[in-house]
């Protein structure tokens, strides 16, 4: 069996295909970096409109890719939320279009789902039960994945997602939209304990986060050095930023897999692109004997390939969308079964 698969849930367009025996097929994908970095951050009708402008042209590019024609397709998976209603609502129409036209399923996906299971487009798939820790622009959780579709949140953020928190401390440090990768990058130069952030909650007995007092951390020490604000300062900061984050979601991390005795972890979600969040759960595995899996750097971020994956596996499940466009802006992971 073969599945489209539609992503549009935020500022990416994302469309791949994916079989059941052959594996991920196609994949394209299309950022609009560019046509919000002169804002800031996302504006939603622009996400939208160039989400319209690229899909069609994503889709047949990716049947192309993957040698494919209508005829081959058993389904059209789409993103149905959580994320921006707008464009949701672009990859909606579509693939519920296509769906109807080539007398086919259309299968609506959970995104969060699509970024859980990201990692079972690699080579080395992690093996159930696992713990997750998803961690994107606008999540941060600790989930409890006790078999495929089975997933209780057992920690959240109780206010900036972890992406969310770079995003706006690289803003704070003079950095352009999307911030987090370029703080990561600048972190590297910066000097290792220069600048001592707080573990916000560390010490708290559940699995929860707080990001939002490292960003005001991070403005108030920006304000000390503001007439000497260099680019080692910058790089000082950043390191010291990132470091806290890390460390905050590995104190986390931890505890939930002592409590549940998992020894594999799944880091998914475009933070996961970190590299000092890798090499940082990669010591904690080792060190209990146990092993970490994420998606390559690419899948981290939103994408097609994810939403094809997820939908096939949804697909299967039998799950259809009826005959009506509809989205769900706010889709909680943890009311799917
Ligand atoms: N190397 C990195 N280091 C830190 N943060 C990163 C890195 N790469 C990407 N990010 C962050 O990941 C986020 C984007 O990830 P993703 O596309 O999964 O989020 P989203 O789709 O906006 O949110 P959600 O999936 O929760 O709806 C941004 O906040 C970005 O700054
Ligand atoms: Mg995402």
């Amino acid at each position: 069996m073969r599945v489209l698969g539609i992503e549009s849930s935020c500022d990416e367009t994302g469309v791949a295909v994916y079989d059941d025996e052959l594996g991920l097929m196609s994949h394209e994908l299309f950022t609009q970096i560019k046509v919000h970095a002169e804002y800031g951050g996302v504006v939603p009708e622009l996400a939208s409109r160039d989400h319209i402008r690229m899909c069609l042209e994503l889709i047949e590019k990716a049947l192309k890719s993957a040698s494919s024609t209508k005829d081959d397709i058993d389904a059209v998976c789409y993103t149905a939320g959580p994320g921006l209603v707008g464009a949701l609502m672009v990859g909606a129409t579509v693939a519920r279009s296509l769906a109807y036209a080539w007398n086919v399923p259309a299968v609506p996906v959970n995104h969060m789902e699509g970024h859980l299971l990201a990692p079972m487009l690699e080579e080395e798939k992690p093996e159930f039960p696992y713990l997750a820790l998803l961690v994107s622009g606008g999540h941060t959780m600790i989930i409890d994945v006790a078999a495929p579709g089975s997933y209780k949140i057992i920690g959240q953020s109780v206010d900036d997602a972890a992406g969310e928190a770079f995003d706006k401390t690289a803003k704070l440090l003079g950095i352009a939209y999307p911030g987090g990768p370029l703080l990561s990058k600048i972190a590297q130069q910066g000097e290792k304990d220069k600048y001592k952030f707080p573990r916000p909650m560390s010490d708290s007995p559940n699995y929860d986060f707080s990001f939002s007092g490292l960003k005001t951390f991070a403005s108030n020490t920006i304000a000390e050095h503001k007439n000497e604000l260099d680019e080692q300062t910058k790089a000082d900061i950043a390191r010291a930023f990132e470091e806290a984050v890390v460390d905050t979601l590995k104190i986390k991390v931890k505890k939930a897999l002592k409590k549940l005795k998992y020894k594999n972890l799944v880091i998914a979600g475009g933070v996961s692109a970190n590299l000092t969040l890798r090499k940082n759960m990669q010591e904690l595995m080792t060190s209990i004997g146990g092993k970490v899996f994420y998606p390559r750097i690419s899948f981290c971020t939103d994408n097609g390939a994810m939403i094809a994956y997820a939908g096939m596996f949804r697909f299967k499940r039998g799950e259809r969308a009826d005959l009506g466009v509809d989205v769900l802006p706010r889709w909680p992971l943890d009311t799917l079964n």
